[in-house]
């Protein structure tokens, strides 16, 4: 039997969303909760693998479209795309970024700008066509940023410069779209386990794990590391009308990294 007073389920965009870290968590929350899930994402393989997974599940209602998010005009067309399918435009999480640990001495142009490019030019550009195609009664972007935003170790000059614009970015688009009904937040994670993030751990450490268990060990005030579920859960509050009266936030979700002034012996 059908409802005819049911609301109309709403759409969300989510950049990197096939990700098998933080975008797969915020993706699979997002599908459970009964979003429409637009997932763009330059990974054909994970776009395949997770699109089985929840089609296996039942949660059927999230596309994907494969597409480099750096490249001008891929906004634009993921906002048709979600248009055509769905027929509105409710929310965007700017999800997807990448990485790079280098000393600055050695960071060569096309690294700096490849970095930029994807997690800061995208997000802007995902974040304006979103704002122009959002109905009336307004909406909600979600950015995701870093504990690298707020402090920071060697070798992280390019990727916590765009995480700190990324922080600046939400407040500024919060004034900008706040009289439309547009809410604009931002999630600062820890180490979430992730793919993106082991690979870029093995640029400085053999054994992954062990330095893993260090980390968890020495480096949070909690015994265990925040998972892509407990973002995808962070998110979905943002999303909510629970979150009606916020605006032009960041919040951690890292097991207390950020709230540590010496090191857990
Ligand atoms: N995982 C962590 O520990 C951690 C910590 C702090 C911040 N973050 C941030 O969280 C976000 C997700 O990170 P994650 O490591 O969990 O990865 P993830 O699992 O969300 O995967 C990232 C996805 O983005 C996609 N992607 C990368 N470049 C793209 C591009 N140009 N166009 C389209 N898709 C692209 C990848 O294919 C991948 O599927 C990133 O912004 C990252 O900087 C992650």
């Amino acid at each position: 039997m059908t409802n005819s007073n049911a609301t109309p389920a709403k759409t969300v965009i989510v950049t990197g969303g096939a990700g098998g870290g933080i975008g797969g968590g915020i993706t699979t929350v997002a599908a459970e909760a009964g979003w429409n899930v637009v997932i763009v994402d330059i990974d054909e393989g994970a776009c395949q693998a997770l699109s089985e997974k929840l089609t296996r599940r039942g949660l059927s209602t999230a596309v994907f479209l494969c597409a480099d998010i750096a490249t001008p005009g891929r906004a634009e067309e993921a906002v048709s795309f979600a248009m055509e399918r769905f027929g509105t435009v409710d929310a965007l999480v700017n999800n997807a970024g990448i990485g790079l640990v280098k000393h600055i001495t050695e960071v060569t142009d096309d690294e700096y700008q490849r970095v930029f490019s994807v997690n800061i030019d995208a997000a802007y550009r995902f974040s304006r066509a979103v704002v122009r195609a959002m109905p009336p009664s307004g909406g909600s972007i979600v950015n995701i940023g870093s504990v690298h935003a707020l402090a920071n170790i060697q070798g992280y000059t390019v990727y916590a410069t765009t995480k700190g614009a990324i922080d600046a970015f939400t407040r500024a688009l919060a004034a900008d779209c706040g009289p439309r009904g547009i809410r604009v937040n931002c999630i600062h994670p820890g180490l979430v386990p992730s793919p993106q993030n082991r690979e870029l751990i093995h640029n400085f450490a053999e054994d992954v794990d062990a330095w893993l268990d260090s980390y968890t060990r020495t480096k949070q005030l909690l015994a265990n590391l925040p998972t892509a579920r407990q973002v995808g859960e962070l998110v979905k509050f943002f999303l909510s009308d629970a979150a009606s009266a916020i605006t032009g936030q960041a919040i951690a979700i890292d097991g207390g990294t950020s709230a540590m002034l010496y090191e857990r012996g």
